[in-house]
């Protein structure tokens, strides 16, 4: 295995689609809609479950999202969630072969508590567990803590120098690392045990602005991105690979797209419209003005894409046609897919049977 690669048990495979699970830990998760199959799959009964639904498929990859209180409305939007290091810790004890992200949020965890964690999570996964990076974006959470949302810029710098510090910490001997900055000094920082993965677990970014590009250019191994539109995928691909490049570096692009598909283009389209039929629109309207207020890195969504899937990019049709989609994404520079479902357990096991053999005839995956 090495670290840039999600969770690849065959060689072959690097160089694939890695397909992905943007888990329901949350409830709600993700369409910002009562139209719900299963309100109940934020449970950790049936997290594991479909963990291990993926695991079988053969993904490579779950990913959850940190939240840490509601969006409001009817749906009380993301506001009961299983906390992800603690969940990442139960799946990769419970799992054997599916690599494990956790997200942690700058602002909240100290960057030495974030690397031993991760430690201890590499080893419970046995080299498994990969780190996303989010700088922080919700007033309407840190509020709460009265833990202030630093401004676009300034955000950035300070997740720069964490993931160093993490970095640092995961990849010198105990005992030895500095660091000095506006946000943390480090004397001497230990961390023991250093994880599994050498040099060290996957880091990844899900931020779209320009600093965030930057960011991941010098410092992350996978960017999670969130393009509007399906046309525009192959030009932030591009540029972020570019961008990489300056620095010498190898950076992977997953994209974030809500695979729906079902027997008939009719039917997928009509579970959609059901989506949009009972969209919570306060909690629409929460989660788009905290996303797009302060940055404007989702100005082009529109609010029924952020109640769809959460501001993810929708791929909709029958079998056939979202994986030729999920292809054509694939070579336009996707290397990873974080899939977000409507109906989690039951499209997973779906997709192993009805997407996947396809996206293996298009030799999209191995
Ligand atoms: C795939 C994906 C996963 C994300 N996960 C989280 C998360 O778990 N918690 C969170 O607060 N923000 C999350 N974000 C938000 C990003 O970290 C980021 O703040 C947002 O995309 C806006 O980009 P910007 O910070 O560059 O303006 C996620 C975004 C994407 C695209």
């Amino acid at each position: 295995m090495t670290e840039q690669n999600i969770g690849e048990v065959d060689p072959a495979a690097d160089d694939r689609l890695q397909l992905g699970l943007f888990m329901p830990n949350c409830r709600y998760a993700y369409s910002i809609s009562t139209y719900k199959p299963d309100v109940d799959d934020w449970t950790y009964a049936s997290n594991l479950k479909i963990a291990r639904a993926a695991e079988a498929a053969g993904f490579s990859f779950l990913f959850p999202v940190a939240k840490w209180r509601d969006f409001g409305g009817v749906t009380q939007y993301l506001g009961t969630s299983l906390e992800t290091m603690t969940w990442a810790s139960a799946i990769l004890a419970n799992t054997a072969r599916i690599k494990v992200f956790s997200t942690v949020h700058v602002p909240l965890f100290h960057p030495l508590v974030a690397a031993k964690m991760g430690g201890t999570l590499d080893h419970i996964g046995n080299g498994r567990w990969g780190l996303n990076v989010v700088s922080g974006w919700s007033e309407r959470e840190f509020g709460q803590m009265n833990i202030p949302v630093l401004d676009h810029t300034e955000r950035y710098r300070r997740t720069a120098a964490y993931i160093e510090i993490i970095k640092g910490l995961w990849t010198t001997e105990p005992g030895t690392f500095n660091y000095d900055s506006p946000w943390y000094t480090i004397t001497n920082g230990y961390v023991s045990p250093q994880p599994i993965q050498r040099p060290h677990p996957p880091i990844a970014n899900a931020g779209v602005s320009e600093e965030a590009k930057e960011l991941v250019a010098r410092l992350c191994d996978w960017a999670f991105i969130s393009p509007p539109s399906i046309e525009s995928v192959a030009g932030v691909t591009s540029d972020i690979k570019s961008r990489a490049a300056v620095h010498g570096r190898r950076v992977r692009c997953c994209l974030y797209p809500y695979v729906l598909w079902r027997d008939t283009e009719a039917e997928a389209h009509a579970e959609v419209a059901r989506l949009k039929e009972h969209i919570d629109l306060e909690a629409a309207r929460n989660w788009a003005d905290g996303l797009t207020g302060r940055s404007g890195s989702f100005n082009d969504f529109s609010l029924e894409m952020f109640a769809i899937g959460g501001g993810a990019l929708p791929v909709i049709g029958t079998a056939e046609q979202v994986a030729i989609k999920l292809s054509e994404l694939y070579k336009a520079g996707m290397d990873g897919a974080l899939m977000v479902f409507l109906d989690y357990y039951r499209d997973t096991v779906r997709f192993a049977d009805e997407v996947m053999p396809i996206l293996r005839r298009l030799g999209t995956i191995v």
